[in-house]
């Protein structure tokens, strides 16, 4: 069954709760978390204390997009917030084989997040160990960016390799995803799709993610 998972980056944050069950109710399947720090990304989000305060007022799961130098030291935090999934960037950590362990060994997902300018390749020696892959369709910091067509390729290619390696490993898109492109996306192979812009700022948000998922299924 693949994922709807609207991003809260685009949601009106002084009422966030409102905006969280808005999009619960409309269909949503996970809450997206985008963690910005300032550093990795030339924009700052929020932190763990949103997280965790999110988590008490919606029972769907929640997914942390980390992007963030030092990942290494916020994982118990976030873990501890209520994240069910954690993905780290491949561009700038460096033992990721070990923090791809330490998330998994608390018991939840662990994601590998591939920039748009970083090949496929890349996951060799990585994708074995990750419960999921999140291919950048926009360069990250910012909501409301298009969607870069050659993401197609890479999405075609990393299905290629899971599919013909067997792996256990799903594919997640994050940037510029909407109701026109999210077929297309799912074709390519993708399960799981980023929803950030396109349905927190619709005016129907169940008519936008009905429609999202009538397109994937
Ligand atoms: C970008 C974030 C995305 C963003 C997606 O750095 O990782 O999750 O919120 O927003 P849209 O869907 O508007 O591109
Ligand atoms: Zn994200």
């Amino acid at each position: 069954m693949k994922k709807i998972c609207p991003s809260i980056l685009s949601a009106d944050f002084a009422k966030l709760e409102e905006e969280v069950k808005d999009a619960e109710k409309a269909g949503a399947d996970i809450i997206h978390c985008d963690i910005m720090d300032g550093h990795f990304v030339p924009n700052i989000s929020f932190g763990s204390k949103i997280v965790s305060d999110v988590n008490k007022i919606t029972s769907l799961p929640l997914d942390v997009h980390l992007m963030i130098e030092n990942s290494e030291y916020f994982i118990d935090e976030f873990y501890k917030a209520g994240a069910d999934y954690i993905s780290v960037h491949y561009e700038n950590n460096f033992h990721l084989n070990r923090l791809i362990n330490r998330i998994k060994s608390l018991g939840i997902k662990a994601g590998v997040v591939l920039n748009p300018a970083t090949p496929v390749s890349m996951l060799t020696d990585i994708i074995q160990y990750a419960d999921f892959i999140l291919i950048m369709s926009v360069n990250p910091g910012f909501g409301g960016q298009k969607f870069i067509s050659n993401s197609l390729n890479k999405i075609r290619e990393l299905k290629k390799l899971i599919t013909s390696n067997n792996y256990d490993c799903l594919i997640e898109v994050d940037g510029g995803v909407d109701t026109e492109n999210i077929k297309e996306i799912s074709d390519a192979g993708a399960d799981m799709f980023v929803c950030g812009s396109s349905v927190f700022n619709s005016a129907d948000r169940s008519e936008t993610i009905r429609k999202m998922k009538e397109s994937v299924s």
